[in-house]
């Protein structure tokens, strides 16, 4: 699947685009019955029906109010779709639409979309139409929401989810190069975020330089033969290893091992989704919080990369100004450069995508599992908020850590070197891992 990023896109291109995210959509939630889709599986999640009214109503506030004027009969729904109105935990109790009616209203806003393609002035004409900027927003936003759906998906306690459809991941390449355990930034000016205005968000404009020091970083996400080892080391009754509020948060949650693990005849086993495997040693460990990512770190005597660091290891290219769009390159993602696009269902022995490491020689930059860093979100210096304050602006401040790079269950077009993702340190539903670094 090709975004296009940089240029517009033919009307028969958005068309395609849309149709395509829609279908994908009702993959992952076509074996899911209506009870199943209207419970709130976990006070986090939403109920996965007000997901789907929330991407018809997205789609329809900034496409339809965008491209031509109609009556949908959709008047007061505002009120329910809008997630800054409704906290995840309250919205079982709003009078949600039943998932038959959220499909007559996925499927009346996206018939008036296509309807007032065609008519669409060919150069823009607005910011939001500049570029397909609005097109691919609307359609990034379906992709982020798949993967929150595949989250409470995740979390589901009843029945455990069932794919409809898993491809296979591929297997480490034995020809592939050896893993160097860290590689090394030798120093430098890099430039950091995009100017992009046709799919960047906000939050990663401007392009802007910064001086990085020489760094060393792990050229793969830490392993969960690396976190057991960090387990079998007593790592998380060990004070020293943690700071004094994920020392306070282990405590307080009880946590002893990275979430939907579990040992029952002496064996770990980890659970992605209706399975239950044994651990795999050279996969990433994931559903890891900040702390705990920040705790084994202290322990092997390293510390989480800045932003700045783990941006520069995946777009930074020796004797070149312009940072790389991707670790492997300005090419648009295939399933051979890394495990994205949310139909594995799992994450991968690192090794398996040699196509997707990046100059500096680290794999798994994007897919496989978000990765934590040290770096607070704020915005970047000249940051100015487009189109709307209720995607980063509000999220700025010292609450939040960014996250890097994507997950298995993120969709090809909804990640980049530059993309900035956030959540609060405690939080373990987000398929999250992370890699070390240190100074050097
Ligand atoms: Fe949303």
């Amino acid at each position: 699947m090709d975004l296009h990023i940089g240029r517009s896109l033919s009307t028969a291109e958005i068309a395609s685009l849309l149709t395509e995210a829609r279908t994908r959509t009702f993959l992952l939630v076509g074996t899911l019955s209506d009870a199943e889709l209207r419970r709130l599986h976990d006070p986090l999640m939403s109920p996965i029906v007000w997901d789907l009214g929330h991407i018809a109503h997205f789609e329809e506030v900034w496409l339809r109010e965008n491209i031509q004027n109609g009556d949908t009969g959709s008047e007061g729904l505002s009120g329910i779709y809008d997630p800054f109105e409704n906290s995840r935990s309250k919205r079982a109790e709003l009078p949600l639409l039943s998932f038959p009616e959220c499909r007559a209203y996925l499927s009346t806003v996206r018939r008036a979309v296509l309807d007032a393609l065609p008519e669409l002035p060919a150069a823009g004409g607005t910011p939001l139409l500049a570029d397909s900027f609005v097109f691919r927003m609307v359609l990034q936003h379906e992709y982020q929401h798949n993967e929150t759906i595949l989250q409470t998906l995740q979390l589901k306690h009843d029945d455990a989810y069932q794919p409809h459809r898993r491809v296979v991941a591929p297997a480490p390449d034995p020809d592939a190069p050896g893993i160097e355990r860290m590689v090394r930034f030798p120093g430098g000016r890099v430039i950091l975020g995009t100017d992009d205005r046709s799919i960047a968000y906000d939050n990663e404009r401007p392009a802007h330089g910064v001086d990085v020091a020489s760094f060393w970083i792990d050229a793969h996400p830490v392993t969960n033969a690396e976190y057991a080892a960090f387990m079998e080391a007593d790592g998380y009754a060990d004070r020293i290893n943690w700071s004094d509020a994920g020392w306070a948060w282990k405590k307080e949650a009880g946590l002893e091992a990275p979430k939907y693990w579990e040992r029952t005849t002496g064996e770990w086993t980890e659970r992605f989704m209706d399975r239950v495997e044994a651990l795999h040693p050279a996969r990433p460990v994931c559903h890891v919080c900040y702390h705990e990512a920040d705790a084994y770190a202290r322990w092997a005597g390293t510390r989480l990369p800045t932003e700045v660091e783990w941006e520069t290891a995946a777009a930074w290219k020796a004797g070149t100004d312009e940072p790389q769009v991707y670790p492997w390159g300005d090419g648009p993602p295939t399933a051979s450069h890394a495990n994205l696009d949310a139909l594995l269902f799992e994450t991968t022995p690192v090794g398996c995508y040699p196509e997707g490491r990046s100059p500096l020689g680290c794999w798994d930059m994007l897919g496989n599992v978000w990765e934590w860093t040290s770096t607070d979100f704020h915005p970047y210096p000249g940051y100015e908020t487009f189109p709307y304050p209720e995607y980063s602006e509000v999220f700025f401040g010292d609450e939040y850590k960014v996250l890097r790079g994507g997950s298995w269950a993120t969709r090809f077009g909804a990640v980049r070197n530059t993309f900035r993702n956030w959540d609060y340190p405690i939080r373990r539903q987000i398929f999250s891992g992370f890699r070390c670094a240190k100074n050097g």
